[in-house]
């Protein structure tokens, strides 16, 4: 498959289904992960995904998968949760705009309604698109806005 999505996940999203549920939802990283690459795969699109709690080895995915493999091997957008690394990391934002790769910010909690520091973000305004709030259903409407606006029907 030459179409490729990239799906990343930043600090503490591993811990999803246990981590704070009330606010984060029972839903784990690895069903959120599954249910979008089949989708993608029901679209001919193969979606890569990767989690990390560690902000150089984010950097070091983005780099790769947007601008270092080999043209075949790069990605055609990208959708990203950075957790907190959202609210501190000029590292990322810097990584995705080298890439020159379309971006989708998702969070699952609506960061807005919540504690200050988290009403700012070092992607949203170099993002195509921002969704917050919507829980796990967020990722999947990044999913299909990529699919949508980047390929011809199959
Ligand atoms: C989050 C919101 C961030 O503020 C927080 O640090 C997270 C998760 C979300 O998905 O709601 O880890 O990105």
């Amino acid at each position: 498959m030459t179409r490729k999505l990239l799906l990343i996940n930043g600090v503490n999203l591993n811990l999803l289904g246990k981590r704070e549920p009330e606010i984060y939802g029972h839903t784990t990283l690895a069903d959120i992960e599954a249910r979008a690459i089949a989708h993608a795969a029901k679209h001919h699109v193969e979606l890569i995904c990767i989690q990390s709690n560690h902000e150089g080895q984010l950097v070091d995915e983005i780099q790769h998968y947007g601008l270092l493999a080999e043209l075949a091997a790069q990605v055609d957008a990208i959708i990203i949760n950075p957790g907190a690394f959202t609210h501190t990391s000029v590292a990322l934002r810097d990584a995705l705009l080298a890439t020159k790769k379309p971006f989708i910010e998702v969070h699952l909690s609506n960061v807005h309604s919540r504690e200050r520091f988290r009403q700012h973000s070092y992607l949203s305004d170099v993002a195509t698109g921002v969704i917050c709030g919507l829980g796990h259903l967020g990722y999947q409407m990044a999913l299909q806005y990529w699919l949508n606006n980047l390929y011809q029907p199959a």
